[in-house]
């Protein structure tokens, strides 16, 4: 059988470089693009370099273009666009690379579909949002038809583009899926976000700096989980859907720092980090929540990973690749942002 081939952009980053281990063990060849920025991660793909299933551009995906020439080149079945701005702290002190990136950015990457599709038929465009395009769920949980109202620049960038993906299903029949995920955390995650930053400051025997009174809450899902319901979508999933991914586990800040504290005191021997509550975000939501029945019932999807294993996996993970945290600069990991 011939081997088919997914492009992976934003590949050098968390989700997208888990995402491409998982397509190269379940037999897929993996066109990775990415625009190399502070949140890529060449550590995070050097196991690939002898890989001949396994190929790496650097390109923006507003380098409409660049992004034609390689959809011709390597001729995928679908595209995973996983390359964004994410870290909503940045969004918070200078929103513009959200603007570029996440809305300008995926409308090049809808045009050059576009124009790749008009020749390529069997082409899926499979757009990865998050669960913040919903806002704050102070109660229950949000499903698909629940209304967007981002509350960050991040957020917003995100939802613009979420529409602008289905602008281009409605008017020019573009295939098309959106999918909306939870929070992430497991291997390869840039330190500036919360439970890596929190490893490495247990790590290297700092305070946990926590936002707020800590009561922010999550739903937390194991990033292989979400690379699993991923590739459910691209075998499963209908052209025209979104699909929202989650664990149904909700975690305030305080109470993963605290669990992040007993892993951390269980294998670092003296250790004396402690809890630092510290100004919270402006705009900061008390909670994400969202419905996944969709995804589990029509395609059959379910996690695999509870959070106490995944969290435990995760910080081992961390634990054994200190040189990870090394591929940083200092100041990416441990100075305040989002603090206007
Ligand atoms: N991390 C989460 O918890 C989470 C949850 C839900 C959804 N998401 C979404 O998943 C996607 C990946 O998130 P992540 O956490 O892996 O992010 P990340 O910041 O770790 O990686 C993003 C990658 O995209 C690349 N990129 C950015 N702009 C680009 C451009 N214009 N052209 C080409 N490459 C570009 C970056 O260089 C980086 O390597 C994002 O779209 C994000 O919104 C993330």
């Amino acid at each position: 059988m011939k081997i088919k081939t997914i492009v992976v952009t934003g590949g050098l980053g968390f989700i997208g470089s888990n995402l491409i281990n998982l397509l190269l063990k379940r037999n897929y060849k993996v066109i990775n693009i990415d625009r190399v920025s502070y949140s890529s991660n060449f550590y995070n793909v050097k196991h690939l370099k002898n890989n001949n299933k396994y190929k790496f551009y650097k390109a923006d995906i507003n380098n409409k273009k660049k992004i034609i020439k390689i959809l011709f080149k390597e001729k995928p079945i679908a595209a995973f666009n996983l390359a964004a701005d994410t870290h909503v702290d940045r969004s918070i002190d200078s929103p513009y690379p959200f603007i570029k990136n996440n809305i300008l950015g995926v409308f090049n990457l809808l045009e050059a579909s576009m124009n790749y599709y008009k020749k390529n038929k069997k082409f899926r465009l499979i757009h990865i949002s998050t669960d913040e395009v919903y806002g704050d769920i102070l109660k229950n949980r949000s499903s698909e038809s629940y209304p967007y109202k981002p509350s960050s620049p991040y957020a917003a960038s995100k939802a613009s583009s979420d529409h602008l993906v289905y602008s281009y299903y409605k008017t020019y029949n573009l295939p098309i899926i959106v999918t909306n995920c939870s929070n992430n955390y497991g291997p390869k995650q840039h330190p500036e976000k919360l439970i890596p930053k929190m490893i490495y400051n247990i790590i290297n025997n700092k305070d946990l700096p926590v936002y707020g009174n800590g009561t922010n809450s999550r739903e937390w899902i194991f990033v292989e989980d979400h690379c699993k319901a991923l590739i459910t979508i691209l075998k499963k999933g209908k052209t025209g859907e979104f699909y929202n991914i989650g664990s149904n586990e909700n975690l305030n800040n305080l109470k993963i720092c605290k669990k992040l504290l007993k892993i951390g005191k269980k294998i670092i021997k003296e250790n004396r980090s402690k809890i630092k509550f510290v100004k919270d975000r402006p705009g900061h939501d008390i909670r994400y929540a969202l419905n996944s029945n969709k995804i589990k019932k029509e395609l059959k999807w379910k996690k695999d990973t509870d959070f106490n294993t995944g969290l435990v996996n995760t910080f081992n993970w961390y634990l054994n690749n200190l040189e990870y945290f090394k591929s940083f600069k200092k100041k990416d990991i441990t100075s305040r942002l989002g603090n206007k």
